[in-house]
């Protein structure tokens, strides 16, 4: 296994090599199909043949999770349907469908326009699996507005629908000029709560490296795939970066 080592390649070639049930997390953040332009792949399939990928790429994916482990997917209204059956047919089990709820969205003319994306949370095993609760509690209303004495004094869990804004092209987060770069804070909630210092968690779809970043950061150890050599290389640098400040 590559520990902590972005990997260029198509995810499905390069999965099939890593031994099974050897990651602790995986966090997917696939092409969504709806013709965005990334460097060297198609996200302009045909129905079916896009359906058809994502059962392979996700029974690749499936194929190394632990007995323990957890998968998220992150998909836009036009495939969630479909990925959610395709999960099912794994014989996963859903723990939530989580709705990000992102501010800077693109406008519309013609119809309200869109601020969210999919992101479902999956485990292998419906009793056992990693769950932080204390790592990502966040202050409660009860609290803040109501001053409850019965409010748990770290905050609440969070709920299923999760604001965080869109990575803008202005923002000091951003690296380089990938189209669709994740939130840092996003990933942070997802690796805290479903992975321990030392585990592993795998990014199929790696982009600039989002996950990676905030696993290294976390304590945790990494894998990013990407096809397009030039992502692989911002996130090497991404990482790297991480590592020389010190974060981890
Ligand atoms: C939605 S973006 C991921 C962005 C990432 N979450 C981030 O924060 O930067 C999808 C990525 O999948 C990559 N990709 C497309 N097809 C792939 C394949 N077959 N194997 C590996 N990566 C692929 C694209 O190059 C693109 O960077």
């Amino acid at each position: 296994m590559p520990l902590n080592e972005i990997v260029e390649g198509d995810c499905v070639e390069i999965m099939a090599g890593f031994p099974a049930e050897s990651v602790d997390l995986v966090f997917a953040d696939p092409p969504f199909n709806i013709g965005v332009h990334y460097e060297n792949s198609d996200d302009s399939r045909e129905h079916d043949e896009y359906v058809a990928w994502s059962e392979t790429w996700i029974e690749a994916a499936v194929r190394l999770l632990k007995k323990n482990g957890s998968l998220y997917v992150a998909i836009g209204d036009e495939y969630a349907a479909e990925i959610r059956m395709i999960a099912r047919e794994k014989n996963l089990f859903l723990r939530n469908w989580i709705i990000w709820h992102y501010t800077f969205g693109q406008h519309q003319r013609r119809k309200f326009s869109r601020s969210h994306t999919h992101i479902f949370y999956w485990v292998v095993n419906e009793r056992e699996f990693t769950f932080n609760t204390d790592d990502i509690r966040v202050p409660s209303d009860r609290q803040l507005v109501y001053a409850d004495k019965r409010a748990h004094p770290k905050g609440k869990v969070p709920d299923d629908v999760w604001a965080f804004s869109r990575v803008c092209g202005t923002f000091k987060e951003r690296v380089g000029k990938h189209p669709c770069q994740m939130p840092e804070s996003l990933l942070e909630r997802i690796i805290l709560a479903s992975s321990n210092q030392g585990d592993v968690v795998l990014d199929p779809f790696c982009g600039t490296g989002t996950t990676a970043a905030v696993a290294q950061k976390l304590g945790r150890n990494y894998i990013g795939i990407d096809v397009s050599p030039n992502y692989c290389e911002l996130a090497r640098k991404r990482v790297h970066e991480v590592a020389a400040r010190g974060d981890r």
